[in-house]
C-alpha cells in the first residue's frame, strides 16, 4: 500500500500464480503513480469457479462465499482497475480467468462502468514454453521485423482477452498498457513508469 498526495484509488490485480515478472510490472506502474492503491494477489485468495447458478441474474449478489465478496466491495470503491495477468497459452491465467467469471454480478449491475482500467501481461517466448503454440523456428523469426512480431502473437491475444473484459463488457475506459514478450519487464521499466505517470494525470 502507498499513500501519497494523490486522491485517486487504484486496486491493482494480478493473476500471476508465480508472482515474479507481472508483479514487478504491477509494482512499477503503482510506485510510479504516487497515487493510494492495493494490490490484490489471486494466488492468494480462494476464489471458485463460477458455478452458472444464474442466481445472480436477479439479485445482481453471488452466493458463493469465498474471497470474491471482499472484491465485489472493494471494486466498486476503485477509480481505476489495473489488470496484470501472465500470459498462459495465449490467455489469461486460469487465477485470472476465474476472477473474470466471477465478475458476472459486477457486469450485469454495471457497477464498474465508466470507471478506468490499466492492463499488463507479460510471456516469455522461450522455445520450451511456445514452441508448441508458434509453428516456427524462433532463433530465424528473431533476425526479421515481420516475423518477430508474431512471436507475441500469444501475448497480444492475451491482452486482448482483457481488453475485451473491461471494455465491452464491464463497460471501463481502457487507458493504458503494455505487454512484454521477452520475460524481462526491466526492458519495458520506462514504459512502466510512463504508464504510471499517465494515470497519476487522470
Ligand atoms: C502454463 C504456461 C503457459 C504459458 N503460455 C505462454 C504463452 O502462450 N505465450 C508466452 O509468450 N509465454 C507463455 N508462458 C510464459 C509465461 O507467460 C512467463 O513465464 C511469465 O513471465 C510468467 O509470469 P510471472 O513471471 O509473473 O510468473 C507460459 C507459461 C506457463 C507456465
Amino acid at each position: 500500500m502507498s499513500v501519497k498526495n494523490k486522491q485517486l484509488k487504484i486496486i491493482g490485480i494480478s493473476g500471476s500464480p508465480r508472482g515474479r515478472n507481472t508483479n514487478y510490472m504491477l509494482q512499477t506502474v503503482l510506485d510510479a503513480s504516487g497515487c493510494y492503491y492495493e494490490i490484490i494477489l489471486l494466488k492468494d485468495k480462494k476464489i471458485k469457479p463460477c458455478a452458472a447458478c444464474g442466481g445472480c441474474y436477479k439479485s445482481h449478489k453471488c452466493v458463493v462465499n469465498d474471497d470474491m465478496q471482499e472484491l465485489y466491495e472493494k471494486l466498486p470503491k476503485a477509480d481505476i482497475i489495473i489488470l496484470a495477468s501472465p500470459t498462459f497459452f495465449a490467455n489469461v491465467t486460469g487465477i485470472m480467468k476465474n476472477f473474470i467469471d466471477r465478475c458476472l454480478p459486477l457486469y450485469l449491475s454495471e457497477k464498474l462502468k465508466g470507471k478506468k482500467a490499466v492492463l499488463l501481461t507479460v510471456g516469455n517466448f522461450r522455445k520450451d514454453e511456445v514452441r508448441y503454440l508458434d509453428n516456427f523456428d524462433i532463433e530465424k523469426a528473431m533476425k526479421n521485423p515481420a516475423s518477430r512480431r508474431k512471436l507475441g502473437e500469444s501475448i497480444r491475444r492475451c491482452l486482448n482477452i482483457m481488453k475485451i473484459f473491461c471494455q465491452k463488457h464491464m463497460k471501463m475506459k481502457v487507458i493504458g498498457s503494455v505487454y512484454v514478450i521477452n520475460g524481462d519487464p526491466e526492458s519495458k521499466k520506462k514504459e512502466l513508469i510512463k504508464l504510471g505517470r499517465i494515470i497519476a494525470n487522470k
